[in-house]
């Protein structure tokens, strides 16, 4: 059966993650996939997941099936954190990581409007516009960074997107836009979801990032926005990186609708089709930390040192660069949030950063800031301004 197949990649991150692991130099350095890493490489469990996980191997009785759409209690915890209280015409149900949740917006989305365009950022997570095609949807980019000025090309964006079609979905990131970092103010965050009212498209939130720009309530700021102006919004939730529970696939689909009940309806199928029940570990351990308040406490003040550090790291990488380079152009490092900035490399700058000097960045030229420590960076700083003086 199988001579017929071709060996497919998965996409750019994933193969980089391998590449990396399979370099034997010692002093190689990884600005690649996006994982929170303490200054000494690793990644920690957060105290408030330790916790939640002690609390829960003393009290819970049963690893017994809990349902097609997760438990309900997890639904209402994260909405609690998304919307401020939990909407009446909210449909909900757990994925297995912010993958999947996407995937079954996304699938839901091919039941409803099989016609329907989903526009994505140009510059995105790969994921979506791999997704989107896996599912055979058909997918239009639209502007978000200028790449030499490493800004948000505001006015393209809305020229882009003026061409929304009703019932289109329209790809958002919540906040710490993935790989650019260039989250959009709120006037354009209010002007985008004007476009999206005025002709009636639906914006598809993916929100993987709260808590790496601002509290995570502030970062749910656009969700809270879109779900009072909009008549429909989807929602992709994953706790991923804000928990740090990156390997027990927390994710959560949300729909805001008037047609809440069917919508629910679907997503249980669309469940049952691909896995039947959704993770349940790591949603317990969330919903505890979210309904506890010493938990939440120290949860959120683990995530504030993170993004202290983050901060750091973008200003010490920015002036190292200011002082090799003799030039401002990444100033701009230190007005962008998040784990992501995305350098204006072509991919053959990139290769000859990962083969000459070890550093792993993915192939567009994103750096995950999490990899530029007090130690890394005058390395990272001269090897950039060697490339990017055309010496590389
Ligand atoms: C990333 O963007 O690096 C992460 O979201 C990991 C992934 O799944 O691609």
């Amino acid at each position: 059966m199988f001579e017929t197949l071709t060996a497919r990649t998965t996409d750019s991150i994933l193969t980089l993650m391998q590449a990396f692991r399979d370099d034997p130099r010692d002093d190689k350095i990884d600005l690649g996939v996006g994982i929170w890493r303490e200054p000494d490489g690793t990644t920690p469990v957060f105290k408030a997941v330790k916790a939640a996980e002690q609390h829960l191997w003393r009290t819970q009785e049963t690893k017994a099936y809990v349902g097609m759409l997760g438990d309900s209690a997890f639904h209402t915890a994260v909405a609690q954190l998304l919307f401020g209280q939990a909407p009446q015409r909210m449909a909900a149900a757990a994925t297995v990581g912010g993958t999947s949740a996407v995937r079954q917006l996304l699938a839901l989305t091919r039941v409803a409007r099989p016609d329907a365009t989903i526009w994505i950022p140009r510059q995105t997570w790969p994921n979506h516009w791999a997704l989107a095609q896996d599912l055979g949807l058909s997918a239009q980019p639209y502007a978000w960074l200028d790449r030499a000025a490493c800004v948000l090309d505001r006015d393209a964006v809305l020229r882009d997107l003026s061409g929304v079609q009703a019932g289109d979905v329209v790809i958002l990131h919540a906040c710490c836009h993935n790989p650019t970092g260039a989250d959009p103010d709120p006037d354009l965050q209010a002007a985008i979801l004007n476009v999206l009212q005025r002709n009636g498209a639906v914006p598809l939130i993916d929100a993987a990032y709260l808590g790496f720009a601002d509290t995570p309530e502030a970062d749910a700021g656009w969700i809270r926005q879109a779900a009072a102006c909009l008549p429909e919004v989807l929602i992709a939730f994953s706790g991923s990186k804000s928990f740090g529970l990156y390997r027990e696939r927390v994710g959560l689909a949300f729909v805001l609708s008037d047609h809440a009940g069917v919508v629910q309806s679907h997503l249980a199928v669309l469940n049952r089709m691909d896995f039947t029940f959704p993770p349940d570990h790591g949603a317990r351990v969330v919903t505890e930390i979210l309904n506890d308040a010493d938990l939440r406490r120290s949860w959120t003040e683990e995530l504030g040192s993170i993004r202290g550090t983050l901060r750091t790291s973008r200003q010490r990488l920015a002036q190292a660069l200011r002082a090799e380079l003799q030039s401002d152009l990444f100033d701009v490092l230190t007005d962008q949030v998040g784990m992501f900035a995305l350098l204006p490399l072509d991919e053959t700058r990139v290769a000859h950063l990962r083969e000459v000097h070890g550093i792993y960045m993915v192939g567009d030229g994103r750096i995950n800031l999490a990899g530029v420590t007090e130690e890394t960076c005058p390395r990272i700083a001269s090897a950039l301004a060697e490339v990017m003086r055309g010496r590389g």
